[in-house]
């Protein structure tokens, strides 16, 4: 089964079913067939050098062009001094007439450049990422770790006997790791890397699962029937967790202002089958943290109630790279006892590219040993616990770059600049008038908006679309169960985004604002939107 939404069924916009290849001067790369280029004729540019008007005339040209109010180009009147205006352009295509399949594997080969070519043309349709407010997945890193994911682009995380130096720096990050978030047993830090907080969750997940049901075992009770406790606002990747491990999801809806989980309501929801509570530490939704510590304080009293032991997970996808740094007396991690697993993305705040994640255990006895599997295939003798088998070393490797670059006082400041941004952007948003906050962006770097509710002649989907005009990717979205009537938009301030670009996006939203006001009705509403996930 190939999980695609393009292939054979989707068509492009043209209806064509085959690329048609950029013309291609086969000699330039294959050697042979060699045609001598024909001479370029002189461009107009290089013609007036030669009648003697260069600079001088370009300059004229330049003002007359200005007082007739036109847009010029300011450039030093020397620059085109003994040069054509005209660049000589190789022309590095010929075969036009051929064709290459869409969706069927091509006959033959091409050459590199042809092939090069045409991905990367298609990719420029691609959004400019650092105008995306939508991800909270880094969009920049520094060109040094670019250089050392490069040398490490062949390295399989798994393959830790042929990549022994690999698999010690993905157990130096695990350490300090553990350190960062409390675990008590630091020395004996167990945790692993993954894909990303969805594969962590999931052995987060299997984790808090095979504990309950060795429990219920053992004390000769059913265990047939396990249940997660979570607030609606959960990232799908936990609806993945108990569909594809059949365990009942018991959401908490949303109510009035409250956007998350509380800890009445999710006391409310346990009882002996249910194998764990997740906390967020950063709402997917707005940003905000949820209250873990007043959610273990009321698992505390639940258990000196009833004698049911409810362990939390936390899902720190975002917010365990933030708040160790900039919200250091939060108590949300392993300093409290009740708090089993922490997972994390290390491409979110963690500041790598796509690829990483975390997941952390207390101690060793928060995992069950009969999860972890021996492999001898590759060399040695190795324990893994992972949902994939190969998977690319870069990412940890660039992970360990950011510990070591950056240190303790680098991401308190890089996360520090993001909650300034985010924080000030919010303000001035709030101030344009149509706005109304629903987060500032004080925890996480992130923060919801949401129309007023006079606002009736256009929509934060149409927001969202005029923002699109000007290249920016700002997502509109509605709400879960019982906030249905409640959309909003959602900015998400990230190592790269700028006070400057803050203020561009401000600027953006003002030129966008007048036209919106005059509109007579809505035009785009969440059914006929382009799509955005959480
Ligand atoms: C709270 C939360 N959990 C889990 C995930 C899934 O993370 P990943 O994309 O690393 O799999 C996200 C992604 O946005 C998230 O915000």
């Amino acid at each position: 089964m190939a999980l695609s939404r393009g292939g054979a069924a989707s068509s492009s916009p043209s209806g064509r079913e085959h690329l048609p290849i950029p013309k291609v001067r086969e000699s330039s790369f294959l050697g042979d067939d060699m045609e001598p280029v024909p001479p370029q004729s002189p461009g107009e540019g290089e013609l007036r050098q030669r009648r003697g008007c260069g600079a001088r005339r370009t300059a004229c040209d330049t003002r007359r062009r200005m007082l007739k109010g036109e847009a010029v180009a300011l450039k030093h009147p020397k620059s085109s001094r003994g040069h054509s205006d005209d660049l000589a352009v190789a022309p590095l295509f010929g075969l036009e007439t051929r064709t290459i399949p869409r969706h069927e594997l091509p006959r033959d080969e091409l050459s590199p450049e042809v092939a090069y070519q045409i991905i990367h043309d298609e990719l420029m349709l691609d959004g400019n990422a650092r105008l995306n407010v939508a991800t909270f997945v880094t969009t920049w890193m520094e060109p040094q770790v670019e250089k050392l994911m490069a040398e490490c682009i062949d390295k399989n995380m798994i393959d830790k006997d042929e990549y022994p130096q690999t698999a010690e720096l993905e157990s130096r990050c695990v350490a300090m790791l553990s350190r960062l978030w409390h675990a008590p047993e630091a020395e004996v830090a167990t945790g692993c890397s993954t894909t990303g907080s969805s594969e962590a969750a999931m052995l987060g997940g299997l984790a808090l699962k095979r504990r309950w049901q060795r429990r219920r075992a053992a004390a000769g009770e059913p265990t047939g029937r396990p249940n997660l406790v979570m607030g609606i606002n959960v990232q799908v990747c936990w609806e993945k967790f108990a569909n594809y491990w059949d365990v009942e999801m018991r959401l908490v809806p949303m109510e009035g202002d409250r956007f998350h989980l509380s800890p009445e309501e999710a006391v409310a929801r346990c009882d002996e089958n249910t194998i764990g509570v997740v906390a967020v530490l950063g709402s997917t939704f707005d940003g905000s943290y949820e209250p873990v510590k007043e959610i273990c304080e009321a698992l505390d009293a639940f258990q000196a109630e009833t004698g049911l032991d409810v362990p939390v997970h936390v899902d720190g996808a975002s917010g365990a790279f933030v708040a160790p740094f900039i919200d250091p007396d939060l108590a949300w991690d392993f300093r409290l006892p009740r708090v089993a697993s922490i997972n994390a993305s290390g491409h979110k705040y963690g500041l790598v590219y796509p690829g990483v994640g975390w997941v952390v255990w207390r101690n060793p006895e928060a995992l069950p040993e009969d999860l972890i599997f021996w492999v001898n295939y590759l060399g040695d003798n190795m324990p893994t616990f992972a949902l994939n088998f190969s998977r690319p070393g870069a990412q940890v490797v660039a992970q360990y770059y950011n510990f070591l670059r950056l240190g303790f006082g680098g991401y308190r400041r890089v996360q520090g600049y993001a909650r300034d941004v985010a924080t000030r952007l919010s303000g001035r948003i709030a101030e344009l008038g149509p706005f109304e906050l629903l987060t500032k962006g004080d925890e996480l770097a992130v923060f919801a908006f949401k129309l007023r509710n006079k606002v009736d002649n256009f929509t934060v989907f149409d927001v969202s679309n005029a923002m699109r005009e000007r290249g920016w990717q700002l997502p509109a979205y509605s709400f879960p169960k019982n906030r249905e009537d409640l959309a909003a938009l959602r900015v998400v301030v990230r190592r790269g985004f700028t006070h400057d670009l803050a203020d561009l996006l401000v600027s953006d939203l003002e030129r966008q604002l007048p036209r919106l006001q005059k509109q007579p009705a809505p035009v785009h509403d969440a059914a006929n939107t382009s799509g955005f996930h959480h």
